[in-house]
């Protein structure tokens, strides 16, 4: 195979197995490219180290499939399953999620594309967090979290959330992760110190913010609706107005989904004087969320006393 060749056939088998590691959805997955490619002369390689790749069971491998099928057949449909997330570095998150996007009246049991989208901004800029205590609101299932604690270095990391079965949730995925929620005694001291916080925007008070002393603040997909934002916004005021001397630099990232997403969020900004600007796309996409997607990261720096337009 053209060493050309081979590098598009290395990128195309790497997309299938990070959509399949995360459990997406096979019409996500990229057929029409995998069909162009095996109508190349050097179709039947890529064939080969596909089946190369994929045989787990060196001899009677169907045998080993039709046990593996009857379990799934005749096991009983759950509502939690487990997503793994490949990091560059060859590392993985792996996190236990609802199979429903929403769940016990939740939409954090699942992680959403803006999480994502996030975590990859964060990989490719690790020094916007390293040695930073990083505060994320409206964690959910822990991705962007997790994803900078394992590749970003983080001094400490506080995840939040409100829901008491995605906190559930989150605090295990944390520890399947390989992070403590003990007290702090790193025996790798380039471990960040993990914690989780039951946090609710509409009853958190400044005391409580403050004593987070967060350096970076982080949401992913928190724009969801207006009442929601407006908590969001309060938050963000109130750690503006506690912080005034140290105020952290804050990450807001979400999927545009219809033309008003986000329209009340910068308007509300603008009212409270903080000054954001849109951090412009990066290139390399290492997640499987719905490439076509729009997604943009607000950075907001909140002692700022101006606000931009777009
Ligand atoms: C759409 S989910 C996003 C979860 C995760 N950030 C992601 O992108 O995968 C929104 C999250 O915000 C949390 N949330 C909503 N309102 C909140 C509030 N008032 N206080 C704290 N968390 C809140 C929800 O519990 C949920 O986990």
């Amino acid at each position: 195979m053209a060493p050309e060749d081979h590098e598009g056939a290395t990128s195309l088998l790497q997309s299938f197995e990070r959509r399949f590691l995360a459990a997406r959805a096979l019409p996500s997955f990229p057929w029409q490219s995998l069909e162009e490619k095996l109508r190349e002369p050097s179709g039947s390689e890529l064939l080969l180290a596909i089946l190369q790749k994929h045989e787990a069971v060196p001899t009677e491998p169907l045998d080993a499939l039709y046990e593996a099928l009857a379990e799934v057949l005749m096991a009983k449909e759950s509502s939690q399953c487990h997503r793994s997330y490949l990091l560059p570095s060859g590392d993985s998150v792996t996190l236990s999620e609802s199979t429903a996007i929403v769940s016990h009246g939740t939409t954090g049991l699942v992680t959403w594309d803006a999480a994502l989208y996030l975590a990859e901004w964060a990989i490719k800029n690790p020094a916007a967090f390293t040695d930073r205590t990083v505060l994320e609101l409206g964690s959910g299932a822990g991705l962007t979290g997790l994803a900078i604690c394992k590749a970003c270095y983080p001094r400490a990391f506080i995840f939040s959330d409100c829901h008491g079965q995605v906190l559930e949730q989150l605090r295990g995925n944390v520890l399947l992760n390989g992070f403590s929620l003990e007290l702090y005694t790193p025996t790798d001291p380039s471990s960040p110190k993990v914690t989780v916080a039951d946090l609710d925007w509409d009853e958190v008070t400044a005391a409580q913010l403050s004593a987070f002393q967060a350096d970076v603040v982080i949401a992913a997909d928190v724009l969801y609706c207006g009442e929601v934002t407006l908590s969001l916004v309060r938050v963000l005021k109130m750690l503006s107005a506690c912080q005034r001397m140290n105020a952290p630099v804050v990450y807001v990232a979400y999927t545009i989904r219809s033309q008003d997403t986000g329209k009340l969020f910068i308007t509300e900004l603008e009212r409270a004087g903080i000054y954001w600007e849109e951090v412009p796309p990066h290139a390399g996409q290492l997640f499987p969320y719905e490439e076509h997607s729009a997604i943009v990261i607000l950075k907001l720096v909140l002692n700022g006393c101006h606000s931009v337009g777009r």
